[in-house]
């Protein structure tokens, strides 16, 4: 079957460790069963593993993609969970299972024709999602509504605010904190960006490191070093900052003089539950909100697809389709 690869880590260049072409069909164990992809996003997460970031050299080629729509061994329409965990082993929370994986780190991911999968990991697909917006919910979908309806604290009413508006899994939060009843702020470096966020559903967007007109209650981080200061400047006292990322950079000075004397939580999130998922897909159908799609290329195109990511010009999710 045709795939996309990891086949070398590159740190500096990781597109030069892209692979394009035929791999072996899946191995499906006991309790597993196969899907065939329809469709696929992309995510920073796959940038990583090609700068060997999560993955070491001896799983190499690994198949990469967390996140996939497609139909089942029966023939039904299904979304795929990429997290592979145990509940059990995470007191009933499989994102907090110690093993925990997701697609493409320790089993080949979804940037191929067929994926093997956990059966539990297999959710339906509603009719009215097309299989593009069902792959994009998995991953950065997912993560943002974790990030805000879990571990945020925020109530309806409350301001949230977005650092980076072009991202993946900022431009779902943007869309899920509007629909949710909060006050979105955005930020992000390019005007351009800034104006697509007002339009996908922000209240206002500001250049990066702006000054804003009010402290808020909650910041959703996934740029990192180059945003967590004015992070830290944005939250009133008792304010938390959710960070599910740190693109540009994981260790900025913490501020922790702050930190203490604003009383302020700094709390991680990664992924979410199968739960979670099934939630947010009912969230989908029943506020009509739908994933912003950058661009779709085939899976066949996938270098094309990679190269836009990488160059960060983005404003919604990047899909890979096949079949
Ligand atoms: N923990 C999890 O479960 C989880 C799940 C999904 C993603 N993530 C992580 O979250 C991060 C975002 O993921 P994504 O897929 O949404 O990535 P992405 O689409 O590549 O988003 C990156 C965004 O960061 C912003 N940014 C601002 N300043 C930047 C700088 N100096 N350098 C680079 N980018 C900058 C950009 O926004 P502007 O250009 O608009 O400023 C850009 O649109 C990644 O680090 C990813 O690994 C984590």
């Amino acid at each position: 079957m045709f795939a996309i690869t990891a086949d070398r880590i590159d740190p500096d260049d990781p597109l030069a460790g892209l692979g394009l072409g035929d791999r072996p069909e899946p191995q499906v164990p006991d309790g597993w069963t196969t899907v065939q992809v329809r469709a696929a996003s992309l995510n920073h997460h796959d940038l990583w593993t090609l700068r060997g970031v999560g993955i070491t050299a001896d799983r190499l080629p690994m198949i990469l993609g967390c996140d996939a729509a497609g139909m089942d061994e029966e023939g039904r329409e299904v979304v795929v969970h990429g997290v592979i965990g145990d509940p059990a082993a995470g007191g009933g929370d499989e994102t907090l299972d110690p093993r925990r994986s997701l697609l493409s780190e320790v089993h080949p991911g979804t940037l191929a024709e067929r994926v093997a999968v956990p059966r539990r990991n297999l959710l339906p697909k509603p009719a009215g999602l097309s299989f593009v917006e069902a792959a994009c919910l998995p991953t950065a979908w997912l993560t943002a509504y974790r990030m805000l309806f879990t571990r945020s604290g925020l109530r309806p009413g409350d301001t949230v605010l977005v650092q980076g508006a072009g991202g993946g899994v900022a431009t779902a939060l943007v869309a899920l904190a509007r629909a949710g009843g909060f006050r979105v702020w955005v930020t992000s470096r390019d005007e351009a960006r800034r104006a697509h966020a007002v339009e996908a559903g922000a209240h206002a967007a500001f250049e990066s490191g702006a000054r804003l007109p009010e402290r808020v209650d909650a910041v959703m981080e996934t740029v990192g070093a180059a945003t967590w200061e004015h992070s830290m400047r944005a939250l009133k006292p008792g304010g938390r900052v959710v960070i599910s990322g740190a693109t540009s950079g994981a260790n900025p000075p913490a501020d922790l003089n702050r930190v203490f004397f604003l009383q302020l939580s700094v709390v991680g999130s990664t992924m979410g539950t199968r739960d979670e998922l099934s939630r947010l897909i009912a969230f989908c159908e029943t506020t009509g909100v739908r994933p912003l799609v950058d661009s779709t290329h085939d899976l066949r195109d996938a270098r094309a697809a990679f190269e836009r990511l990488a160059a960060g010009d983005v404003f919604g999710k990047i899909v890979l389709t096949a079949g």
